[in-house]
C-alpha cells in the first residue's frame, strides 16, 4: 500500500463515518430507540468502507460532488451493514462477533437484529431518494434501481440463499457454481459500488460500464480473499470468527483450488480490474491502489 493510498483510504472512511453518524439518529427514549443504538452500533462499529470507497472514489474521479459521493457511500455501508447483521443471525452463520464487537442479535436478540437489519436496508434506499443525493430525480431513480437490483434476489439475497442451501446439498459446489455465489452474495454489491459512482457523476454508459467491469472483478478478489482469510487469518485482526467455512461444509475457492490456487485467482482478478481502468488514465490510480489493497489485506 503506499502512503497515499492509505491516506486516501482513511479520509474516505472517516467521511462515510461521519454522514453515517448524522444520518443514523440515536435512540431517545421511544420504542424504537433500542433499533437505532443498533442500527449505529451495526454500521458505525468500524469497517474497511471498501464499498463507499469504490462509490465515492469513482463518483470523484468523474466529477461527481464529494458530499454527494459520501451519501451513495452511506447508502452502501447500510445496506451492508443490514447484510452483515442478517448474516450473522442464528439461522445464518450463527457468530457472535463482527468487527471486534458482539453481533446485534448477541448484544440485543434475535427480534432486535431482524429489525435493525430491515431498518438498515430501507434507510439505505431513503438516503438515495432524497434530492441531497442528486438534484435529478432520474439520477435518483437509476441509483436506487442499480442498488435494489444488486441486493435482492438476482445479487445478494440470492447469493446468500445459495449459500446455505450448499451448506446441506449432497454433492459440493463445482467451480462454476461457487464462481456464480460469490458474484452474487458479494459480487454484485461491490459491483453495483463501483458502478453507482458513474451513475452520480453522469458520466455515461462508457464509464458506468467500464466501472461496473473494474468493481465485478474487485468484488470477486474481494470474496477470494475472504475465503483465504478464513483459512489463514488472525482473528483478532479480522474482529469475527475464523475457519468457519471448512466446518461449515461451504465449497470456496480455497476449498476448490487450494490456498495457493486461490491466492492465484485473486491475482488475475485484480490484473482484470486494474485493465478496465485504461480509458481513465492516471486518475484512476487510486481504484489501481484499492483493486491490489483486497488481496494484500488481513482484515
Ligand atoms: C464482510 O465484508 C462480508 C463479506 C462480504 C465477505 P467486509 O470484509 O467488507 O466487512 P467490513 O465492512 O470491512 O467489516
Ligand atoms: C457474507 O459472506 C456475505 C454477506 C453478508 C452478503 P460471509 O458469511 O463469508 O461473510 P463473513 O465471513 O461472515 O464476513
Ligand atoms: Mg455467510
Ligand atoms: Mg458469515
Ligand atoms: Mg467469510
Amino acid at each position: 500500500m503506499t502512503d497515499a493510498f492509505r491516506a486516501r483510504l482513511a479520509i474516505v472512511a472517516a467521511r462515510a463515518e461521519a454522514t453515517l453518524t448524522m444520518l443514523l439518529t440515536p435512540g431517545d427514549g421511544g420504542g424504537d430507540g433500542q433499533i437505532r443504538d443498533a442500527m449505529r452500533h451495526a454500521a458505525l462499529a468500524g469497517g474497511k468502507r471498501l464499498r463507499a470507497f469504490l462509490a465515492v472514489e469513482g463518483a470523484e474521479m468523474l466529477g461527481a460532488a464529494p458530499a454527494q459521493a459520501d451519501r451513495v457511500g452511506a447508502a452502501l455501508e447500510c445496506l451492508h451493514a443490514y447484510s452483515l447483521v442478517h448474516d450473522d443471525l442464528p439461522c445464518m452463520d450463527d457468530d457472535d462477533l463482527r468487527r471486534g464487537q458482539p453481533t446485534v442479535h448477541v448484544k440485543w436478540d434475535e427480534a432486535t437484529a431482524v429489525l435493525a437489519g430491515d431498518a438498515l436496508q430501507t434507510e439505505a434506499f431513503a438516503i438515495l431518494a432524497d434530492p441531497a443525493t442528486h438534484a435529478m430525480g432520474e439520477v435518483r431513480a437509476r441509483l436506487m434501481a442499480g442498488l435494489a437490483r444488486a441486493a435482492g434476489v438476482a445479487g445478494m439475497v440470492g447469493g446468500q440463499a445459495i449459500d446455505i442451501a450448499a451448506e446441506t446439498a449432497a454433492v459440493p459446489l463445482d467451480l462454476a457454481e461457487v464462481t456464480r455465489l460469490q458474484a452474487l452474495k458479494t459480487g454484485a454489491l461491490i459491483t453495483y459500488a463501483g458502478e453507482s459512482g458513474a451513475i452520480l457523476a453522469e458520466a455515461g454508459t462508457g464509464a458506468e460500464a467500464a466501472l461496473s467491469a473494474y468493481s465485478g472483478a474487485v468484488g470477486l478478489a474481494f470474496q477470494i480473499q475472504d475465503d483465504v482469510l478464513d483459512v489463514e487469518g488472525d482473528q483478532a485482526a479480522a474482529g469475527k470468527r475464523l475457519r468457519k467455512d471448512e466446518a461449515a461444509g461451504k465449497a470456496t475457492f480455497v476449498s476448490l483450488l487450494g490456498l495457493e490456487g486461490a491466492k492465484a485467482r485473486a491475482r488475475e482478478e485484480v490484473d482484470r480490474a486494474a485493465a478496465h481502468l485504461d480509458p481513465f488514465g492516471p486518475k484512476a490510480d487510486m481504484l489501481r491502489s484499492v483493486a491490489r489493497y483486497v488481496i494484500e489485506r488481513s482484515t
